[in-house]
């Protein structure tokens, strides 16, 4: 059955009571995303059908049917209120893309607390820092990354439970933790879910900016109707569907797509637990007959890279629609997807804190190769001037995304950090941070953030993050980070670093001063790339001009530099 009525219909008369009225909800009443995604699809006569299918990087296959997903829910929230876990408490998922961390997810929805997940490749560091913002109560891990935890507990006498999905039976437990074996455990057939309401919390995610530390993102139970509907409009999810997200968890894409949009819709959805490559990629669209693929742009130009022999050597004939999202799509990669899977990659745009999508290459429009599309019914999206934030008369100019707010999944706070959630509004509008145009015909061209935060590889960096890491090395005396390009990654992350004196620039160093932010703060936030120079660039107050460094990676104009110190 077929999703589409065309782009032009649907924004004609759209109104967000028609994803209320398919999932039964009425205002005031209990919504509980975690119910949603499991008890309500089993009610639908689902209850056999296979929710998750699930490989480990070892080629282990695991199964939950819709039933599975309910009792397993049920069985980890029956665990959570059992240990004391109250409403509203942060719960953190710290795990790889291991069915615990989806199926989790949804027990600790349904008791009521909030979902916190975070990357399972965090360091310490960046672990305690978003741990710490939230006061979170508890903390969901595997035996593997349970170190990082341990040794940051001392710092976090909130943190009450180490919960390890792992833990070998008979093995002594350390402090504050205890096991939870979800695949052994006595199935719970009944848990009462906690009766959230529309504007109950249900999730928090932490993204990056230019200053300051990582902020949490705050969401409702209500997101869910957000989610369901453009998992059904854009990703077009269709009952017959193989759907396969390819993102994490830890990040918003892998929840509001990868858990609540594919549950909620009740269509069998496949992860992939292992590293990238594109064999195995391949392989696994495959052996699950994927229809619907949901990925990004950096993943799609690694595929690019590996060639079209590969493609050939494998049966995609499944493929039905594919979406990418987290940073831009260049028109070279939706023109080889259309040319080699027959399809082409259709963009999305949307945000950690928009919480679903809110513009897209709708199904059935016009596709304009490198354009973001145009806005989600339901969603008033513009561009506007950078300092009078008016909307411009005329297509072409580039200024401000600024979305008009109301719709369901919109974050309803920054953790603790009011005054930075009302910077994001200006004149009745919310502004993501990111500059774009729009041509005549109302299709958005993305044309880059509008503040200093990296985007490699679809993850937002923070320079001020790293920078501040950098600086906890014993022979940084000062460091300035900025992106530089790359192929795969679109950008990926440069510092610059003066050295203490007694310190001497080497090889060694370098690689020592790139391991200590990986293991500190992640994979993603190590710079690619240490260059060590005498003089950061300054303002005459002593700014770093992080503006003249990231010019000069990019082969830009400097620009004005009067201000500078030692130019
Ligand atoms: C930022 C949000 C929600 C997806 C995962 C990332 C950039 C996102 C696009 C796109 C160009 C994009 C923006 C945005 N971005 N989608 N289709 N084209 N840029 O969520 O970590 O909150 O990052 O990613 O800069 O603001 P996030």
């Amino acid at each position: 059955m077929t999703n589409i009525v065309s782009y032009e219909e649907r924004i004609k008369s759209f109104n967000w009571e028609i994803a209320e009225q398919e999932l039964n909800y009425q205002t005031g009443q209990v919504i509980n995303i975690g119910w949603y995604c499991s008890d309500r699809i089993c009610h639908l006569g689902k209850a056999d059908k296979p929710g998750l299918i699930w490989e480990g990087s070892s080629g282990i296959e695991k199964r939950y049917t819709y039933n599975d997903i309910r009792l397993k829910s049920n069985t980890i929230a029956q665990f959570l209120q059992d240990l004391g876990i109250r409403p509203e408490e942060r719960v953190c998922l710290f795990m790889d893309k291991i069915p615990e961390l989806y199926i989790g997810f949804l027990g600790i929805l349904k008791t009521g607390a909030i979902a916190q997940p975070l990357f399972s490749a965090f360091g310490d560091e960046s672990l305690f820092i978003r741990l710490d913002n939230a006061r979170t109560t508890a903390i969901i891990t595997q035996k593997k990354h349970a170190p990082k935890v341990r040794k940051i507990l001392g710092k976090m006498p909130y943190l009450k439970h180490l919960i390890l999905v792992d833990a070998e039976p008979g093995k002594p437990l350390g402090e504050r933790e205890v096991a939870l074996n979800m695949d052994e455990a006595e199935n719970v057939e009944h848990f009462q879910c906690f009766p959230t309401k529309a504007e109950s919390p249900s999730v928090l995610h932490y993204t990056s900016g230019t200053t300051g530390q990582p902020k949490g993102v705050k969401h409702v139970h209500y997101s869910l109707i957000s989610q369901y509907l453009t998992s059904k409009w854009v990703l077009d999810l269709r009952e017959e569907d193989i759907y396969w997200c390819t993102a994490d968890p830890g990040w918003v894409t892998g929840t509001s797509y990868g858990i609540i949009g594919a549950f909620s819709n009740g269509v069998t959805q496949c992860v992939l637990d292992a590293g990238f490559s594109a064999e195995s990629w391949y392989r696994f669209i495959e052996k699950h007959r994927i229809s619907m693929w949901y990925s990004a742009p950096t993943a799609i130009r690694s595929l690019m890279k590996a060639g079209e022999e590969v493609i050939r050597k494998y049966d995609l004939s499944s493929l039905r629609h594919l979406a990418s999202v987290g940073e831009p799509l260049n028109s070279e990669a939706v023109i080889w997807s259309e040319r080699v899977f027959g399809r082409p990659f259709l963009d999305t745009y949307w945000q950690t804190e928009t919480g679903s999508i809110m513009i897209s290459n709708y199904p059935g429009m016009k596709i304009k190769p490198g354009s973001m599309g145009k806005p989600f019914p339901g969603i008033t999206a513009t561009v506007i001037h950078p300092e009078t934030y008016q909307p411009y008369d005329e297509p072409g100019r580039i200024g401000l995304i600024a979305l008009k707010p109301g719709w369901p999944s919109m974050m309803r706070a920054y953790w603790n950090n009011e005054e930075t959630y009302r910077k994001k509004f200006r004149n009745g509008w919310y502004l993501p941070g990111d500059r774009s145009s729009i041509d005549s015909e109302g299709y958005f061209w993305f044309v880059g953030r509008d503040d200093d935060v990296i985007n490699t590889g679809g993850h937002l960096v923070s320079p001020f993050e790293v920078e501040s890491a950098l600086l906890e090395h014993p022979a940084v005396a000062e460091s300035a980070v900025v992106s530089k390009p790359d192929f795969v990654n679109m950008e990926v992350v440069k510092a610059f670093v003066t050295l203490k004196p007694g310190f001497f620039p080497s090889s060694d160093l370098d690689l020592d001063i790139m391991n200590f932010v990986r293991k500190k703060l992640s994979p993603l936030a190590m710079p690619q790339e240490i260059e060590f120079i005498d003089n950061l660039p300054k303002t005459r107050s002593g700014k770093i001009m992080r503006r003249i460094l990231h010019a000069k990676e990019w082969g830009e104009e400097i620009g004005d530099t009067s201000t500078l110190e030692n130019d």
